[in-house]
């Protein structure tokens, strides 16, 4: 199985259907969020106070050029919001992955991230418009780059990792045919 990359908005369930998609296909899931802060030995938050996002951005694709080398048996991984937005990292995913993009509505995601501290560029940001915004300016970087896209609105993560794995299926046997 080739990996599967997910891509998406912070909220859009990258991780919790992640989790899900990986045990529904028995296969790892990564994450590289967390790989990076297992590299750097602190948290997000601390990396973007410490260090600033550029040192961020180049500790993850740090990640994704050691997932691309190392992780061939394929896996579910979960990639950070802001990855999908630098080339590099989508050229990497794409050496023998999939990239499938997740969607939710500003509105759908405010609530699921609301009292949250754990994503510094929603600092400041923390409301449906500031979600709205920023959604904006990146949606054609995860169209782009996307092979799938799934939305997630009203779903249960149950739900959304069994419509991923479909999607998957499906576009391999068009594939294979
Ligand atoms: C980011 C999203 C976060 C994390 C970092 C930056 C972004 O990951 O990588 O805070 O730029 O959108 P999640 O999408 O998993 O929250």
């Amino acid at each position: 199985m080739k990996n599967i990359y997910l891509i998406g908005f912070m909220g859009c369930g990258k991780t919790s259907s992640g989790k899900k998609l990986s045990k529904l296909l028995k296969v790892p899931f990564l994450d590289t969020d967390q790989m990076i802060v297992a590299q750097a030995g602190k948290k997000i938050p601390d990396i973007f106070l410490e260090e600033g996002e550029e040192a961020f951005r180049r500790r993850e694709t740090e990640v994704f050029r050691k997932l691309a080398e190392e992780q061939k048996e394929g896996a579910v991984i979960s990639c950070g919001g802001g990855a999908a937005l630098r080339e590099e990292n989508v050229a990497l995913m794409k050496q023998g992955g999939l990239v499938v993009m997740l969607t939710a509505s500003s509105k759908t995601i405010y609530n699921r991230v609301k009292g949250g501290h754990n994503r510094p560029l929603l600092e400041g940001r923390m409301s449906v418009e500031g979600i709205e915004e920023l959604m904006q300016g990146r949606l054609p970087f995860y169209e782009k780059a996307a092979d799938l896209k799934i939305p997630t609105d009203r779903l249960r993560c149950i739900q959304v990792a069994k419509n991923i794995a479909k999607a998957v299926k499906t576009r391999e046997s068009r594939l294979d045919s």
